[in-house]
């Protein structure tokens, strides 16, 4: 069930880098029917300007105190509009949304998490769900510098650093390194991946070349954020149907069913 709340009140925020911070808000019951994958539409600011909500990862759902975490990338408007405000402010939130991930396909498996800079924030939650059922969890967190990446917690014991200007963990891109760790692997590994679209398209690819399942969450724009506006069509590659939306087919998906551009 979507759950709308118009005064949903912060409970938390972090600052983690000068770019990235993360705000919490507490609601059991959103807490309680939220999976990873899974996202909230949320208004930036109570101003026609901008009109339409973002979109926000559950990057966290803690249970002890009902909270639910996000993690925001100043980029624009929305996203800065965010970053004024702090404890004891409200916002207007829509959720959960979105087609989550299926975490039972890692149990007692191998999962390998791959994050690409913001396209972390899922991976977060993933990770936390995926720890107690699957035989191990990898995670390759890859960022362009040092700087735009998020300190790991108590997932960093499974976490592989990785920037492509070497300024912190290995050199390189995330996808250098998931070639090799397939290729290795005799867990039955399974991916999970989030990021931008090259980096997306590069997984499926190495996916499909070592048959191994693989789950994509896309970073699609989208605007209503529940399937009515048909702002945020993805191209199939089933003969059934030309488009998926985003938001209401996805976020995530099956690698083999998303055909990205040449
Ligand atoms: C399912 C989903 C989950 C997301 N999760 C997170 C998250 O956990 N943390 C986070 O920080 N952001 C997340 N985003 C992105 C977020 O919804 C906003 O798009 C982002 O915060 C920028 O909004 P803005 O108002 O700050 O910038 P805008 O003013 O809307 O955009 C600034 C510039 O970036 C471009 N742009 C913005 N968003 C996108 C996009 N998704 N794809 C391509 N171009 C884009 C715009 O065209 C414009 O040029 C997610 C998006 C989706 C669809
Ligand atoms: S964002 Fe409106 S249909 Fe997907």
């Amino acid at each position: 069930m979507i759950l709308l709340r118009e005064q949903l009140m912060i409970t938390a925020r972090r600052d983690i880098t000068p770019g990235i911070f993360s705000l919490r808000f507490r609601d059991a019951e959103m807490a309680a029917q939220s999976h990873p994958g899974q996202f909230l539409m949320i208004r930036t600011s109570p101003h026609p300007y901008p009109l339409w909500r973002r979109a926000f990862s559950i990057a966290r759902v803690y249970p002890e105190t009902s909270e639910l975490e996000i993690l925001i990338l100043k980029v624009g408007k929305g996203s800065q509009q965010l970053g004024m405000l702090g404890p004891g402010d409200s916002v207007n939130v829509l959720g959960p949304l979105g087609t989550p991930f299926d975490v039972e396909s890692a149990r007692n498996r191998q999962a390998i998490l791959v994050g690409g800079g913001i396209g972390i924030a899922p991976l977060l939650f993933l990770a936390d769900r995926l720890l107690p059922i699957a035989q191990s969890v990898h995670i390759l967190f890859g960022a362009r510098t040092a700087g735009q990446l998020i300190p790991m917690g108590q997932l960093e014991p499974y976490t592989e650093i990785i920037t492509e200007d070497g300024s912190a963990g290995k050199t390189g891109r995330v996808t250098d390194f998931l070639r090799p760790l397939l290729l290795h692997s005799t867990d039955h590994p399974v991916i999970y991946a989030c990021g931008p679209n090259p980096m997306l398209k590069q997984v499926q690819f190495l996916a499909e070349t070592h048959g191994i399942p693989c789950q994509l969450s896309l970073e699609t724009y989208m605007a209503c954020g529940m399937g009515v506006c048909m702002g945020c069509p993805v191209p199939a590659r089933t003969p059934d149907r030309p488009y998926y939306y985003a938001c209401v087919d996805g976020p995530v998906f099956h690698a083999d069913q998303i055909q990205f551009e040449e």
